[in-house]
Formats: C-alpha cells, sequence, structure tokens
C-alpha cells in the first residue's frame, strides 16, 4: 500500500497546499490537481494509471520517495527520500503531432529551473541533464496509449537535490552530482519541484503555441559543445561514429557519417552517446 494523499481541490495535504503556494510565487496557479505521495513505486506508473481514468491535462503525481523509480532503458531510477521525483501528464493535439519534442522540451525546462537556482546545466542528448560531466537530473517520457491512437504523454522528471546515485558500467556517465554538492547549499525539495513544475508549464505552452523552433534553438543553447565533434552512440549492437552535426526539427540528433552521408538518430533507438576515442580534439 502506498501512503498516499489526493488532493483534487479540498483536503489538500499539507505536502501539496505548499507546492500550490510556491507554484503561486512562482507566477503559476496550477490548473490541474496535484496527488502527493509519502512513498509509492513509481511516479509515472501511478500517472499512467490516473491518465487511464481520466485525468486531465497537467495534472501532476510527485513522491518523496519510490521503490521502482522507472529510468531510460528499462534500468532503476535510484529514488531514496531526499530528491524530486514528479510526474506531469500532457494532453492535447500538440502533443499527439510531436511527441518527440516532448523529452527535448522538458530537459529545456529543468535546464531553466537549474539556472534559476543558480546552476549552470548542460543537456545532453536526448535527454540527460548535466552539471560539468556529471548527471543532475533525468528525464523519462511515456505514452499512455487509447484504441483511437496516442491519448497523453507522462512526463517524469528525478532531480537530485541531496543525494546522488552511482551509475552501472552500462550508462556513458559514470558520475552523478547533486544540487547540493553543485550549488553548496541544500534546497528545500518542494522549492526546487515549483521551480521545475513552473517552467515546465511555461515550456510546453510555447509547444503548444507551436514554438517548437524557439524550444530547440534553446535546447542547442544548453547542449553540451559537442556540435562539430565525432561522436559515438549504440544502436541496438551496431556502432554509429559520426560528426555531431545538429538537431532535427523531431529533436533528432544529425551525425555526418564518414562516407559524408547523414544519419538521423532517433532517441527511442539510440543509447551511450559519448565523444569517439578517434575524435581529434
Ligand atoms: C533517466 O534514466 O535518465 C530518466 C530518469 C527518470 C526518473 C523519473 S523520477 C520521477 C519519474 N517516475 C519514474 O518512475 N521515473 C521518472
Amino acid at each position: 500500500m502506498t501512503d498516499s494523499s489526493y488532493s483534487g481541490g479540498t483536503g489538500e495535504s499539507a505536502t501539496v497546499r505548499r507546492l500550490l503556494m510556491l507554484l503561486d510565487r512562482n507566477e503559476r496557479r496550477w490548473p490541474a490537481p496535484i496527488e502527493h505521495h509519502r512513498r509509492i513505486d513509481s511516479t509515472n506508473r501511478r500517472l499512467k494509471e490516473w491518465s487511464r481514468a481520466g485525468a486531465p491535462d497537467r495534472a501532476v503525481v510527485i513522491a518523496d520517495e519510490q521503490t521502482a523509480g522507472a529510468g531510460r532503458r528499462g534500468r532503476v531510477w535510484f529514488s531514496p527520500p531526499g530528491n524530486v521525483y514528479l510526474s506531469l501528464l500532457l494532453r492535447g493535439d500538440w502533443a499527439a503531432e510531436r511527441p518527440f519534442l516532448v523529452p527535448l522540451t522538458g530537459g529545456v525546462a529543468v535546464a531553466r529551473a537549474l539556472t534559476q537556482l543558480g546552476l549552470r546545466p548542460r543537456l545532453k542528448w536526448p535527454n540527460d541533464v548535466l552539471v560539468g560531466d556529471r548527471k543532475i537530473a533525468g528525464l523519462l517520457a511515456e505514452s499512455v496509449m487509447s484504441p483511437r491512437g496516442l491519448d497523453s504523454i507522462v512526463l517524469g522528471a528525478g532531480v537530485n537535490v541531496r543525494l546522488a546515485p552511482d551509475f552501472d558500467s552500462s550508462s556513458s556517465i559514470d558520475r552523478a552530482t547533486t544540487l547540493r554538492d553543485e550549488a553548496g547549499v541544500v534546497h528545500d525539495r518542494l522549492d526546487v519541484a515549483a521551480t521545475v513544475l513552473a517552467r515546465m508549464a511555461e515550456c510546453y505552452d510555447a509547444l503548444a503555441r507551436n514554438e517548437s523552433e524557439e524550444m530547440l534553438m534553446e535546447w542547442r543553447r544548453f547542449s553540451v559543445h559537442w556540435w562539430g565533434r565525432l561522436v559515438e552512440a549504440y544502436t541496438g549492437e551496431k556502432r554509429v561514429v559520426g560528426v555531431m552535426e545538429d538537431l532535427g526539427e523531431q529533436g533528432e540528433l544529425i551525425l555526418r557519417l564518414q562516407n559524408g552521408s547523414m544519419r538521423k538518430l532517433y532517441a527511442d533507438e539510440a543509447r551511450r552517446l559519448r565523444i569517439s576515442a578517434e575524435d581529434g580534439r
């Protein structure tokens, strides 16, 4: 059993009330219910379930701790008490038309939030948030399908506020960091959550207004400075090596291969992006 407190208006938990107050301070009157759990398996899993039961656009699930936090590519996301774990529901035609842009836009939102909190975050394609070469946050977008097609997208974000996991050797980033390590102060977890949610609302409003090119431009500005460098990634067992040229309009990474042709890499096929050992610089 999870210890949960649901908020849909009256009878809000103290945590939800505080989060709503902090969102107000971030100039965001939150338009949908927020559900808070002290302990849950995964906020993404719970929000997908709630979405199928009719949760509205911008519904949020937030937890103090996750027992089975989901990471990309089936990995587990280390989720002890002390960090931020939240999921946001996105509905609307724009999400169905441009689902690939959802995780990248989430990265821009988290990068904006961390900048506001005094850090200099960088984005590593497709959706790692780094400070220096260490991972501080991760994003996981999952689709909820209906017989008519895509019903909604659940965007989950984990931000290391106080505790950093050890990554396993299958990850291309083997070092993690936290807001405490980088900013030298222990930020209030709910304050971080409110800042992230407010920036997400801002960025997804921009996507809904068709400002996807602006979001992609901002993603490029926050990106690690690997443009023009030789990188490698794996698609299945196949190693792909090429010069990192640009981001396509669907958020795909465009590589120039050694034979001069262009190769588009999509987030769901590629893993372990890193600078190649053959890179001259
Ligand atoms: C990654 O592997 O980099 C993505 C990690 C995403 C973790 C977050 S924590 C909140 C939300 N709920 C989950 O189960 N996963 C995401």
